[in-house]
Parts: structure tokens; C-alpha cells; sequence
């Protein structure tokens, strides 16, 4: 059946609306509406600052899915039934979510015009698989570009979601710049300052093998999918 009848949700916020345009787009629409922080940048798929999320119902397998979708090309028309999720709906900076604290705890946003597609993106990701691999993550952003901060910070952020990134040990067997060759595998503190003196050349060289890390996992709050936002009731019976 048709209908001149556009029921969607945007951030848990229903909105009905009879006749809309058709050629108007998603970001069009949340930037009427006051919800700015979903960038335009190139306007043509390209670049991500327009990066929201689009959750909807199966209504064969009655699964929930969230998918990452360009605001500029999307038309508004085909979000019946949906609910949108901006960058304003996780989070903001009294109150970030995990991703928006880690991107910013690590240097992953300069000018800030990508930032929010890019922390879209990798909210997607989570939504649907929170235990990504590196690998998960380097896919995730394929379609967010960045032209100031560089990639390196935002993997940085990324990665600690990731199942691969663990804390090092305080004081992993290979720090030790004695090799162990007093004969102990473990040792106290002061012991282990002491080595550090006495072998004070080898430092240098055992250092640069560690990697190194701004911030570590445990310093940042934990992610907890079951808090997540929810898909609204009035959809599910849509
Ligand atoms: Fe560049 Fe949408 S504004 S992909
Ligand atoms: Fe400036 Fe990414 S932070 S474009």
C-alpha cells in the first residue's frame, strides 16, 4: 500500500511526517532540524563527515541491525520504520560515550569536521560485533577520510576496542634489562630499579621494542553494549 506518511525515529525522538520531499536527504533533514553535528563535506559519498547510523527490524529474522550510511546520499523517504542514530544520540562532551572518549584521550580528532562520521563509523562497527579484530577495525573506517589529525591516532583510539589490543604486564619478562641473568624470573621494585642502573646502555635498545601507548584499555571507561541505545517499541509493532 502507499502512503504520503513518513514515521521514523531519530535518537529515541519519533517523527511523523506527511508529504516529505522526496529528493530530500537524511542529513538534510537532521541539519533542519538543529541536529548540526553530522558534518557535509564532499556531498557525494566520498568522504564520511556524514557518517550516521541506520537501525532497523528484519521482519523475517527479527533482528536488529545498525548500519553506517552516508546522510548525503540517503533519501529521507526510504527511513519508514527506522530509527537514526547522530553522533547527538550517543554521547556528548559532559557525558561521552567510549568512542568519543577514546578518539579524544588519544589525539584522534584535530579540526574536529570528520570526527563525528568517524566516531559513527566505528559505533556501527560495535553495535554489531563488540569484540572486533584489528583487522574489523581497519574496515570499519574504509569509507571516512581525514585531512588534518592523520590516520595513525584514530587506529590508535580504535584499536583499543579491539579483542587483540591487552594490557602489557607492569612488568613484562622482556623490560627486564638484565635479561634475567641474576637468575631470578621475578623481582621487586627496587631490584628492578637497580638493574635498571646497572644495565643503563641496554635500556635504550629494550625500550624501543615496547609499544607505545598514551593511555592504556583499563584507564578508559569499559564499553557496555547492553546500554546501548534501544530500538523503539513503537517501531518494533510498526
Ligand atoms: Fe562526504 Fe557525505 S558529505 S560522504
Ligand atoms: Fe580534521 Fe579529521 S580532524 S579532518
Amino acid at each position: 500500500p502507499y502512503s504520503n506518511r513518513l514515521f521514523l525515529y531519530v535518537n529515541q525522538t519519533p517523527y511523523e511526517l506527511v508529504n516529505p520531499a522526496p529528493e530530500t536527504t537524511v542529513l538534510q533533514f537532521l541539519r533542519d532540524q538543529g541536529l548540526t553535528g553530522t558534518k557535509l563535506g564532499c556531498a557525494e559519498g566520498g568522504c564520511g563527515a556524514c557518517t550516521i547510523v541506520i537501525a532497523s527490524l528484519d521482519p523475517t529474522t527479527l533482528r536488529i541491525s545498525h548500519r553506517s550510511a552516508n546522510g548525503c546520499l540517503l533519501p529521507l523517504c526510504s527511513l519508514d520504520g527506522k530509527q537514526v542514530i547522530t553522533i547527538e544520540g550517543i554521547g556528548n562532551s559532559k557525558q561521552p560515550h567510549p568512542v568519543q572518549e577514546r578518539l579524544a584521550a588519544l589525539h584522534g580528532s584535530q579540526c574536529g569536521f570528520c570526527t563525528p562520521g568517524i566516531a559513527m563509523s566505528l559505533y556501527a562497527l560495535l553495535r554489531n560485533n563488540p569484540e572486533p579484530t584489528d583487522h574489523d577495525i581497519e574496515d570499519g573506517f574504509d569509507g571516512n577520510l581525514c585531512r588534518c589529525t592523520g590516520y595513525r591516532p584514530i587506529l590508535d583510539a580504535a584499536k583499543t576496542f579491539s579483542v587483540a589490543h591487552d594490557d602489557p604486564s607492569p612488568s613484562p619478562p622482556s623490560a627486564c634489562p638484565g635479561q634475567h641473568s641474576c637468575g631470578k624470573s621475578r623481582c621487586s621494585e627496587q631490584e628492578h630499579l637497580e638493574c635498571r642502573q646497572k644495565h643503563a646502555d641496554q635500556i635504550d635498545d629494550i625500550e624501543e621494542l615496547q609499544p607505545i601507548r598514551l593511555l592504556e584499555k583499563h584507564q578508559f571507561a569499559p564499553y557496555e553494549p547492553a546500554t546501548e541505545m534501544a530500538f523503539p517499541e513503537a517501531l518494533v509493532q510498526y
